[in-house]
C-alpha cells in the first residue's frame, strides 16, 4: 500500500475515504482533525490550543499541527504498515515538513464545489465509539436507524461542534487560501497527484480511489 495523502475541502469525503480503506488495509489512517478532537475530549495541552481556532474555522498554527504529526508518523503502526495521512499538509510549510519527515508516493485530490459540501456537513453524524461517518441527505451513507449507530448498537450519533453554517463559510474560505499553493507544490512531482471527482457517489470515489492507489 502506497503513503498517501487524502486532500480536499470541509466536507469533501476524506474521512469516509479512509474508512472505506481501514475496513479491509491495516494502514495508519492519521486524521489531523480526528488527533485535535481526541486531544479536546481529553483536556490536553494541544487540545486546549487547538481549541480556539477549530471553533472559528480557523486553522491550527503549523507547528503546533507539524509536531503532532511528526510524533504520529514516528509509532510502530507506521513504519510496519504505512500511513494515509487525511486533512494533512494544509499549508504549504506543513507539506515542506512533511517532504523532510516521510517518503509521499500519491497524493489524492478530492474535487468539490462549494455549493455540494454544505448539505454534506450540514447532514453528517459519527459515531462517537467506532467513528462512522454518515449523512442523513444521503441513501448509500444514512444509519438504519435514526440517530443510531449501526455497529455499535445503543450508541446515539453526534453532530460535530463545528459543522454548523457559520463555521462551515470560514473553513471553506481558509481551504480556498491555502489550498492552491499546497497542490501546485506537489503537482511539480509528475505521476504524484491523482484527482477523483468528489461529487460522485461514494461507490463511485471509492473505486476510483483504488485506481489511483493500484489497489
Ligand atoms: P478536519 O476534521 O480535518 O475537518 P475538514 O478538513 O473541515 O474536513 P471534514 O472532516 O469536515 O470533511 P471530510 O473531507 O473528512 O468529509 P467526510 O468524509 O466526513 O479538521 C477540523 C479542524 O481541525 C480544521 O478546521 C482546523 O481548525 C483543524 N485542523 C485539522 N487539520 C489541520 C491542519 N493540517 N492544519 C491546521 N489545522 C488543522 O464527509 C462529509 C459528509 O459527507 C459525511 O456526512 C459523509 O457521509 C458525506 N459524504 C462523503 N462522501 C460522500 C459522497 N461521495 N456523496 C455524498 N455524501 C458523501
Ligand atoms: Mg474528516
Amino acid at each position: 500500500m502506497p503513503n498517501f495523502v487524502l486532500f480536499g475541502a470541509p466536507g469533501a469525503g476524506k474521512g469516509t475515504l479512509a474508512g472505506k480503506i481501514k475496513k479491509f488495509s491495516p494502514i495508519a489512517h492519521i486524521s489531523t482533525g480526528d488527533l485535535f478532537r481526541y486531544n479536546i475530549k481529553e483536556g490536553t495541552p494541544i487540545g486546549k490550543e487547538a481549541k480556539s481556532y477549530i471553533d472559528a474555522g480557523k486553522l491550527v498554527p503549523d507547528s503546533v499541527v507539524i509536531g503532532m504529526v511528526k510524533d504520529r508518523i514516528a509509532l510502530d503502526d507506521v513504519k510496519e504498515h504505512g500511513f494515509m495521512l487525511d486533512g494533512f499538509p494544509r499549508t504549504l510549510d506543513q507539506a515542506k515538513a512533511l517532504n523532510e519527515i516521510a517518503k509521499l508516493d500519491v497524493v489524492v485530490v478530492l474535487d468539490i464545489a462549494k455549493e455540494d459540501l454544505k448539505k454534506r456537513i450540514l447532514g453528517r453524524w459519527s459515531c462517537p465509539k467506532c467513528g462512522e461517518i454518515y449523512n442523513i441527505y444521503n441513501d448509500e451513507l444514512k444509519p438504519k436507524v435514526e440517530g443510531k449507530c449501526d455497529k455499535c448498537e445503543d450508541t446515539n450519533l453526534t453532530h460535530r461542534s463545528d459543522d454548523n453554517e457559520e463555521t462551515f463559510e470560514k473553513r471553506w474560505n481558509t481551504y480556498l487560501s491555502q489550498s492552491e499553493e499546497v497542490i501546485n507544490y506537489y503537482d511539480k512531482t509528475e505521476g504524484l497527484v491523482g484527482r477523483v471527482d468528489g461529487t460522485r457517489t461514494m461507490s463511485y470515489t471509492e473505486d476510483e480511489l483504488r485506481k489511483i492507489l493500484k489497489l
